[in-house]
């Protein structure tokens, strides 16, 4: 897929204020500092559509890009950042959770985890709630320019490993570095296939 036109729309959080429109939605969440926002830029070829920053918890609100007049793209905050306090923790988890349950328009979501790592409980988790609550998800590893083949091949198997001791079949995945540039055509050749069906 050519995008032809990514702009920011609005951020917010509460998902009633979210764009009132049909079009189909897809967000990007994860682990704080992850790389959801580089990710987003990637898959856009704009550099600075969604901010990134070094240092984790850079990205605090739902924010909706629109994306070749046709479909959402959502950049959420990052789950698991330790330094945010309780209460903000309590009132994140609120409106990100009502995001997910509620929002109708969401087709999927690409859940991102770092691919220098074995699975992590709170990624799992993250995961297993989405499956509760029916919501279509994949996986996307990123930063895969800063691990080695091998490791990734191995992190790759076990998160397949251990969905597959509760569900039946495994969520599509991708392998990504924002920093490399790779992955995105995949990644924007599944949202199309989606788009189109
Ligand atoms: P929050 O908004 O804080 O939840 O973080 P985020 O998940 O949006 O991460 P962000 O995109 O801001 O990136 C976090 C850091 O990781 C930045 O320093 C990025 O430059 C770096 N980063 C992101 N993607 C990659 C990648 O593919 N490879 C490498 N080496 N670094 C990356
Ligand atoms: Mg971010």
């Amino acid at each position: 897929m050519d995008i032809k036109s990514a702009s920011f729309v609005m951020s917010n959080s509460l998902v009633e204020k979210c764009p009132a429109s049909e079009l189909p939605e897809y967000a990007f969440i994860g682990r704080s500092n992850v790389g959801k926002s580089s990710l987003i830029n990637m898959l856009t070829s704009r550099k600075n559509l969604a901010k990134t920053s070094g240092r984790p918890g850079k990205t605090q609100l739902i924010n909706h890009f629109l994306i070749n007049e046709a479909w959402h793209l959502v950049d959420l905050p990052g789950y698991g950042y330790a330094r945010v306090s309780k209460k903000d923790k309590k009132t994140f988890q609120k409106f990100i959770t009502d995001y997910f349950q509620e929002r109708q328009q969401l087709v999927c979501a690409f859940v991102l985890v770092d691919s220098r790592h074995e699975p992590q409980k709170i990624d799992l988790e993250f995961m297993q709630w989405l499956g509760e609550n029916e919501i279509p998800f994949s996986i996307i590893f990123t930063k895969v320019d800063k691990v080695k083949p091998k490791a990734l091949e191995r992190h790759v198997n076990d998160y397949n490993a251990v969905l597959l001791q509760t569900w039946e079949s495994l969520p599509p995945f991708f392998i990504t570095s924002s920093s490399k540039n790779l992955g995105a055509d995949e990644v924007l050749a599944y949202i199309d296939e989606i788009n189109q069906s």
